[in-house]
């Protein structure tokens, strides 16, 4: 089964501006002395990846690509976002670069974890039944996430962006397994309340079909958009 990965790391990182002197955009703010977005692609590799394309912004394209061309022995595309927009709008801007009958891996460039997520993954399950997998985990701070419900049957009713009063405190992490069908589905989507393209939103189409899966975590999860949680992913891996 042929999988292309797509990293979303288009957004600029505000929380991250000035740490370490960092002055541009998130993914190229050095964590354990390499940038952030070569660790995410190395992670990548040892769960079995080889074809990714990186979704980055106009400022930082040139820069991301310097960074990463280092990496030998696999595939590297390059898409733009023009405008930060959301994660669903920057994964379609890849759309040109996936052919149909491959599995699509969705990945946020500053998401890292402490075990193989795509281990025993049945990835022709997901593309014939046009079907998306979700992965969740328990945390403290749910309402900084996208939050799922879960029913007693095991299967996802809801997710919702940063809820003010979370239903669960089962956080959405930033892995998703999607199918081609991804792509028609984000442009039926409207922008939220933030003015963004919503993943939420796009598995929210997917999980009213009953078509989304979910796995429960139970290894460590950083999502590294602040100073505390670059030193917490540094702690993790020692
Ligand atoms: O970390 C998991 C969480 O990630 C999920 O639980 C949420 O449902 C999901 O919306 C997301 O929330 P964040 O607030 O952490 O998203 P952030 O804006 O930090 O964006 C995550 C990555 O996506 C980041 O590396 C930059 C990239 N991005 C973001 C936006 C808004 C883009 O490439 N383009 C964009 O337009």
């Amino acid at each position: 089964m042929k999988i292309k990965t797509l990293i979303a790391a288009g957004g600029l990182g505000k929380r991250l501006q000035g740490f370490r002197g960092n002055e541009s955009t998130k993914v190229l703010l050095e964590v354990k002395k390499t940038p952030m977005i070569n660790l995410q692609i190395q992670k990548l590799i040892e769960w079995g990846l080889d074809d990714f394309v990186i979704i980055t912004n106009p400022q930082y394209d040139q820069l991301i690509k310097d960074v990463t061309s280092s990496i030998q022995g696999i595939s590297i595309d390059y898409v733009i976002q023009n405008e930060p927009k959301g994660i669903s709008h920057a994964f379609l801007q890849a759309e040109n670069k996936v052919s149909e009958d491959e599995a699509i891996v969705c990945v946020l460039g500053d998401n890292f974890f402490g075990e193989n997520l795509l281990n025993n993954v049945n990835f022709e399950n997901f593309v014939q039944n046009q079907k998306s997998l979700i992965f969740t985990k328990e945390v403290n701070n749910p309402e900084e996430f996208g939050v799922a419900s879960i029913g007693q049957d095991q299967k996802v009713i809801e997710i919702i962006e940063k809820p003010k009063n979370p239903a669960s405190n089962l956080a959405v992490v930033g892995v998703y397994i999607f199918d081609y069908s991804m792509f028609n589905k984000i442009k039926t989507l409207k922008p939220s309340k933030r003015g963004e393209l919503e993943i939420t939103d796009l598995i929210n189409i997917y999980i009213d079909k009953s078509c989304c899966e979910h796995i429960q975590l139970n290894s460590w999860w950083v999502d590294a958009g602040t100073p505390e949680r670059i030193i917490e992913l540094e702690n993790n891996l020692i």
